[in-house]
């Protein structure tokens, strides 16, 4: 969850350095270093805290003029965030600089031969090994530091991606990947290289998709890609899909403000181009229809807010197609031992796509045979490449740590999946499968109609400043979204908050209830499946009746609410599959408001980072 640029060209790499880090801060901020080379020379500095601190550093103390810089925003795994631990390590002699992001899981055994071998290492780091061993590596390869990155990688074992410079190549930056983020850069005679081209989309648009245990060298105007072994090999080039002013706040206190206000673009843009001119679904999503219909049990695997989305997917899919789906938590995933085999469609849903604990799922799902679907929002991400086939949401760049955007999109592409399945496989006919079409399509209209009335729940969220705790209850896909507000507040607000299933408050945590407990009600629309609805309702009676503080979501017309809800928050009449589009949105914006009037950094919560890219 590190975020890295490197830089080789023209300009003042410092510049170029600092302003990638900054548009990759919400990948971790424990602290944050740059390395340059002038003169031959290599010059760092380092700074616990957030990137604000290493800037007034080198206001104090300024780096010399350099066209060639690496640069790291630090979410600690090994070693406390302080100036030691932070971010680029140097060799013995101050030749070579490395920055990190992920973790070396032999580092302590390298450490101990390094010791033992006289080298002086004085952080607490897995990542300061790396730079110990280039320095060796290095005087064995010739003075090569694209060989002596081989060897050193060829040695490691767990995540990495590794860049690196060396005051004798002051014309070069070499990186190195294995199960973590790298993308390339390609200017016009510079060469960058970054965690996420957030880094370098003020440059370029133009980007490489890097592989598995590959190294780069970067030069101004050339860049070279081999495997471990010293092998050149292809990579793909990409055009990034979204210019430098998607990442920034246009105009937005937060980037979560941004984010949740782009929802009902989002959603549209995840349909562009899917619904055909007679209602019918188009996906390419690159898996044979035969294999579709040869599809016996669909395993949804996710982390967080992901995972919420795909136990929505659940009820849709076997709705919809009447195949058995499960769906698993991306860390448990592969050591249940789950049953999976050439007729399992894995779906992997990942805004990042470089989750680790995702990457392990997708990994383990192939090696058992099954065939692996993701659902992803980032182009030249691992976790798309290392699947059989990607369906992509175009949320364009979430940057908030608090996923809001990157949900609804993953909602609706799950929905795309479950609606293509039945009608590829004729689960559905024709016409009820483009009736669905049809209102999914009318989704970002709803969408924002919520988001235009959803000044009550930030004075609503006022009120709650103070309290201890929040419960979410929900029935059918009101339970995941229950789910997804909690944990909006608890990353947000850092205040206890659950979901549960509302039939489940009797089983036990009803006991949890006092007077004045806040109790968020997802109510599912009195049409259609009208049985969930009046359970619901009797469920927002108990909570009243032991003093809760009744939130009631709620569709348009539902009246059979309105004598228990103390709060009543209005969506747009849909569906009961399709309300989640609608129900969470007042969910994010609660939290997004809780966590504001406490003062809290919503965009850059603590403790977290945006991608979790180690296990
Ligand atoms: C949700 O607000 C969090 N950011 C977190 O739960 C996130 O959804 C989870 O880490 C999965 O990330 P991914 O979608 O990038 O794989």
């Amino acid at each position: 969850m590190c975020g890295i640029v490197g830089y080789v060209g023209a300009k003042q790499a410092l510049e170029v350095v600092v302003s990638g880090l900054r548009r990759l801060e919400y990948r971790g901020y424990d602290s944050a270093g740059v390395a340059v080379v002038s003169d031959s020379v290599l010059v760092t500095r380092k700074r616990a805290g957030k990137l604000v601190n290493l800037e007034s550093l080198l206001g104090a103390e300024p780096l010399p003029e350099s066209t060639t810089g690496i640069g790291h925003t630090r979410w600690a795994t090994h070693g406390v965030p302080n100036d030691a631990n932070a971010h680029p390590h140097v060799d013995c002699s101050g030749r070579i600089a490395v920055i990190h992001n992920g973790i070396i899981e032999n580092f302590a055994e390298l450490r101990a031969e390094l010791s033992a071998g006289g080298h002086s290492l004085d952080s607490d780091t897995d990542t300061e090994v790396a730079a110990h061993l280039l320095e060796e590596a290095v005087e064995r390869a010739g003075g090569s530091l694209a060989d002596a990155m081989r060897a050193v990688c060829a040695r490691l074992e767990g995540a990495f991606t590794l860049v690196a410079i060396d005051s004798r190549s002051p014309d070069l930056v070499v990186g190195a990947r294995r199960n973590s983020p790298l993308v390339v850069g390609v200017g016009d005679g510079e060469m960058f290289m970054a965690s996420d081209v957030a880094a370098f989309i003020e440059y370029t648009r133009d980007a490489l998709e890097l592989g598995q245990d590959q190294v780069i060298e970067l030069r101004a105007d050339s860049v070279l890609v081999t495997d471990f072994a010293g092998n050149p090999v292809e990579v793909r080039a990409f055009r990034v899909d979204w210019d430098a002013s998607a990442a920034e706040k246009g105009g937005y206190d937060l980037f979560m403000l941004k984010e949740i206000a782009e929802q009902p673009k989002a959603v549209a843009d995840t349909l562009l181009g899917r619904i055909g001119p007679n209602g019918e679904l188009r996906l390419d999503l690159g898996l044979p229809e035969e294999a579709l219909r040869d599809i016996d049990k669909v395993v949804i695997t996710a982390c967080g807010t992901a995972y919420h989305a795909g136990m929505i997917a659940k009820y849709a899919i076997e709705h919809w197609t009447r195949i058995p789906c499960e769906v698993e938590l991306a860390s448990e995933f592969r050591y249940r031992d789950p049953i999976l085999g050439r007729r399992t469609l894995v779906i992997a849903i990942s805004q990042s796509g470089e989750t680790m604990d995702t990457l392990m799922a997708v990994r383990y799902a192939r090696e058992q045979g099954a065939r692996v679907l993701a659902i992803c929002n980032t182009n030249g991400s691992t976790i798309p490449r290392e699947s059989d086939a990607v369906l992509y949401t175009h949320a364009g760049p979430e940057v908030a740590v608090a996923s809001t955007k990157a949900f609804t999109t993953q909602v609706v592409a799950v929905y795309l999946v479950g609606l293509y399945l039945a009608q590829v496989r004729g689960d559905k006919f024709g016409d009820e499968v483009r009736a669905i079409i049809r209102e999914l399509a009318d989704m970002p209209r709803k969408v924002d109609i919520v988001l235009d009335t959803v000044e009550p729940v930030r004075e609503l969220a006022r009120q709650l400043k103070d309290a201890t705790s929040v419960l979410f209850i929900g029935r059918h896909v009101g339970f995941p979204v229950a789910l997804e507000g909690a944990l909006k507040l608890k990353e947000l607000a850092y205040m206890h908050a659950e979901g549960f299933a509302a039939g489940e408050l009797k089983h036990g945590p009803i006991a949890l209830l006092e007077p004045g407990t806040p109790v968020v009600v997802i109510v599912p629309s009195p049409l259609g499946r009208s049985v969930i609805h009046d359970k619901i309702v009797s469920n927002i009676q108990e909570v009243r009746a032991r003093g809760a503080l009744t939130i009631v979501i709620a569709e348009e017309g539902d009246e059979s609410v309105e004598a228990w809800a103390d709060h009543l928050i209005r969506v747009p009449v849909c569906p009961t599959l399709l309300q989640p589009l609608v129900a969470t949105i007042p969910l994010q914006v609660l939290a997004c408001e809780l966590a504001t009037a406490k003062g809290h950094d919503v965009d850059q919560p603590r403790n977290l980072a945006k991608s979790v890219t180690v296990e």
